[in-house]
């Protein structure tokens, strides 16, 4: 990847982002996503770039855009892979809560695990713990692992984790271990990057979330020097039949970085949408501006800008809410 992409593709987030901030606090999923979506899918359109969506919205016959096999950009230029989460978090935005994404991943054709959409089980951390850790491995012993390796005591220990009741065991462990639980109601992608970010105050992500979540937060992650560890869970044959579908013989082996983002160049860009705990949500200001807050990344060379952007929004299409 010779050209730059990192300012053509925090636009697109920036632009999903802005669309979508607008339903904040609406109790309406559907209209929030769509928003981004097609806001997302647009500006695509203005990148000279031959991308083609390998993680995205659905399967062609479920998602009008921004499908899996979507040929994304202008249609001339470098062909890429592309993944999107337009809005990561769709239940965040529509309740008026924290943590919601919009999020993109750019990477050379073929080095993005085309993930089937059905849980993963998830590890995620920043530099300090990189290549330290194994998913195989006990909850219990991860944790006191870490906790050797940051020199921390198990109580000054800070583990993120969905709120679910799937995950009841691991935080009922994770109490009688004394760590500090940060539970998260939403948005795993934002829960895994926070453990690279050292003032999110995050060591540890853990649990199970969506896969595809799972392929982003890797890409990110690996333009942070983190990493990221995941295993499919089917829960039934045809899940199984999927992921064998997918090239993924064995669905319970665990994946590593190279199986998840590849070792090619990686672009990756989140806006938020909603304020977080490593980016501030999209603020609209008066005089039709809107101000947003971006990270943009690269794996070459472990770039992280981190870009404040105040927008004209009547240059954008943004919708009514
Ligand atoms: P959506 O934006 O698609 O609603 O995903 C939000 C999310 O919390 C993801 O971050 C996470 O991977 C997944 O849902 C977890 O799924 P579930 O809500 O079924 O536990």
């Amino acid at each position: 990847m010779e050209r730059d992409l990192s300012l053509d593709i925090v636009r697109v987030t920036e632009y999903a982002a802005l669309a979508s901030a607008r339903w904040t606090g609406k109790g309406n999923k559907h209209s929030a996503d769509e928003a981004a979506t097609s806001a997302m899918r647009s500006l695509f359109s203005s990148i000279s770039f031959r991308g083609t969506v390998v993680i995205g919205e659905g399967e062609m016959d479920e998602a009008p855009m921004l499908y899996i096999g979507e040929a994304v950009g202008n249609g001339t230029g470098p062909e890429y892979d592309v993944a999107v989460d337009p809005l990561e978090g769709t239940d965040i935005v529509a309740s008026g809560r924290n943590n919601a994404l919009s999020v993109v991943a750019i990477a050379e054709k073929g080095n993005l695990l085309h993930a089937p959409d059905m849980y993963m089980e998830k590890l995620a951390v920043g530099p300090r713990l990189a290549g330290q850790l194994n998913l195989d491995d006990s909850l219990e012993n991860t944790i006191r692992k870490a906790a050797v390796i940051l020199q921390k005591d198990l109580t000054e220990m800070s583990v993120s984790i969905l709120d679910r009741k799937r995950h009841a065991d691991k935080i009922l462990l994770l109490r009688m271990l004394g760590v500090k639980i940060h539970l998260l109601s939403d948005g795993d992608v934002a829960g895994a990057m926070a453990a690279a970010f050292p003032e999110a105050g995050i060591d540890i992500h853990i649990g199970s979330g969506g896969a595809p979540e799972g392929v982003l937060a890797a890409a990110a992650l690996r333009c942070m020097g983190g990493e990221f560890q995941g295993r499919l869970l089917p829960e039934n044959e045809e899940e199984k039949q999927r992921c064998i579908k997918m090239g993924i013989i064995d669905p319970s082996k665990v994946l590593g970085m190279r199986d998840l983002v590849g070792e090619s160049d990686i672009y990756f860009a989140a806006t938020g949408v909603t304020s977080g705990d490593f980016l501030s949500g999209v603020k609209f200001l008066t005089g039709n501006r809107a101000e947003t807050h971006s990270v943009v990344m690269r794996a070459k060379t472990q770039t992280v800008r981190f870009i404040q952007c105040v927008h004209q929004t009547y240059e954008y299409q943004l919708g009514s809410a």
